[in-house]
């Protein structure tokens, strides 16, 4: 269940501890999210080596939430896990700032996946696809003999494609996921009925993998961001030129790879740092989005689209293949993955993907928007310089002070700037 508010007023100005208690008792977390909570990390050795080969540690990165997200009318707090500044706390304003209009409203398509098997050696292409396609239903019955929850579910192999590249005939198995994100129930089934694809089509196997350009597990956001929720002072003509600064920064993106790679880059901030948090794949997402860009466009540009309503609004929108899940796969293992899940209260797999897209929006808008006004530094320097102040040696009791006055200070934050400031703090 999503939370009753998420606009959680003063959140930032909270010490870590009051932080997780209130997050504790928003989403009713159980006491083992709790204690994963507090150690910090939350996995100890026995887990992670039971995860994946030669572990000696782990590693931590900090994890915070997204606030004010409103989607498909339910208030969302949103944890994020990545190392950078300023990332958090630019999505929650942004979601602040289309809440006139309802907030986000997503769509998900269901949780389809791909599953690939490459076929060599056929004379005749055509017909060995033709084969294939008339004993469809045994390839599928057989995929779905696979003992396991997706398929009791009602998931599993709903219908096979036939491509001919070149001299290869590549067969596709279309696996319905559910809840989880699949990838380890795709391959086995492509395993499980390669001997039957080899017989029917005379070909040998090759390849047999999941595909992670999830084209059909598509998730889409849209929102209405009005001149005033825009502007830089509440006026109507401040927001107007902030929405045309915007479609002036969202049109070099579109055109020019170079400008695209790094929008597309900003956007991913917000959808991969969930997915670390939430215990997801994120490199299969991080290379199916960018892959999608291309395969939906043609060329590479950019992953979201914005233009302005006859009222002046600015609308945006993205579609994007997210294969998520909330079952299986690290989601089961990692505690503090779990506990993540709990405070985002997704209850399905699409409904985490609506997230995703929904914060990857507001991402990219916050990005664009500094950007069109002030540039990106000033805004990422005032929460950088934390940051800075731990390079310069400052410690824990100093951190805030020293950022005071680099902040007040007027003058351009440099990690000299910083060093300087310490040094005389400490007389
Ligand atoms: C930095 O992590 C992301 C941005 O570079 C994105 C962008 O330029 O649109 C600020």
């Amino acid at each position: 269940m999503a939370v009753d508010n998420s606009r959680l007023k003063g959140f930032f100005q909270l010490s870590v501890e009051e932080r997780r208690s209130i997050l504790a008792e928003i989403a009713s977390l159980s006491v083992e999210d709790i204690a994963s909570l507090e150690s910090g990390g939350g996995m100890d050795s026995t887990t992670a080596d039971t995860m994946i080969e030669n572990v000696y540690t782990t590693m931590s990165l900090p994890v915070g939430v997204a606030t004010n997200f409103i989607i498909d009318g339910e208030d969302f707090v949103i944890p994020f896990c990545l190392e950078e500044s300023s990332v958090i706390a630019a999505a929650s304003n942004m979601a602040k700032r289309c809440h006139l209009n309802g907030g986000f409203s997503t769509d998900v398509d269901e949780s389809m996946m791909i599953g690939q098997i490459q076929l060599l050696g056929i004379e005749d292409l055509k017909s060995s696809s033709e084969a294939l396609e008339s004993r469809a239903q045994e390839i599928i019955d057989l995929c779905n003999s696979l003992p396991s929850t997706m398929v009791r579910l009602g998931g599993g192999c709903k219908r096979i494609e036939c491509r001919i590249i070149e001299d290869m005939l590549i067969v596709h198995i279309i696996v319905d996921c559910k809840d989880a994100m699949g990838a380890n129930a795709v391959n086995t089934m492509a395993e499980l009925c390669t001997p039957l694809v080899e017989e029917i089509s005379g070909g040998e196997a090759r390849v047999r993998i999941v595909s992670n350009l999830a084209i059909h597990r598509l998730a889409r956001s849209t929102a209405t961001f009005t001149p005033e929720e825009m502007s830089t002072d509440g006026s109507i003509e401040s927001g107007l030129e902030v929405i045309s600064g915007i479609l002036d920064v969202y049109r070099f993106a579109s055109i020019d790879p170079f400008r695209a790679t790094t929008h597309n880059k900003g956007t991913m901030n917000a959808i991969s740092s969930i997915a670390l948090a939430c215990g997801q794949d994120w490199r299969a997402i991080e290379a199916s989005c960018h892959a999608w860009v291309t395969h939906n466009q043609g060329r590479y540009g950019s992953i979201t689209e914005w233009k302005q309503d006859e009222d002046g609004n600015l609308r945006g929108s993205i579609e994007i293949p997210l294969a998520v899940g909330i079952v299986g796969g690290a989601v089961s293992v990692h505690p503090v993955a779990r506990a993540n899940l709990s405070i985002l209260g997704v209850d399905s797999a699409s409904q985490l993907a609506g997230v995703m897209a929904s914060a990857g929006l507001a991402q990219n808008l916050a990005a664009m928007r500094a950007l069109a006004t002030s540039g990106i530094q000033s805004g990422h320097m005032k929460l950088h310089v934390r940051n800075m102040a731990v390079s310069a040696g400052a410690m824990e009791n100093e951190v805030e002070q020293v950022a005071k006055v680099a902040n007040e200070s007027g003058q351009r934050i440099t990690q000299s700037l910083v060093d300087g400031i310490l040094r005389s703090l400490r007389g």
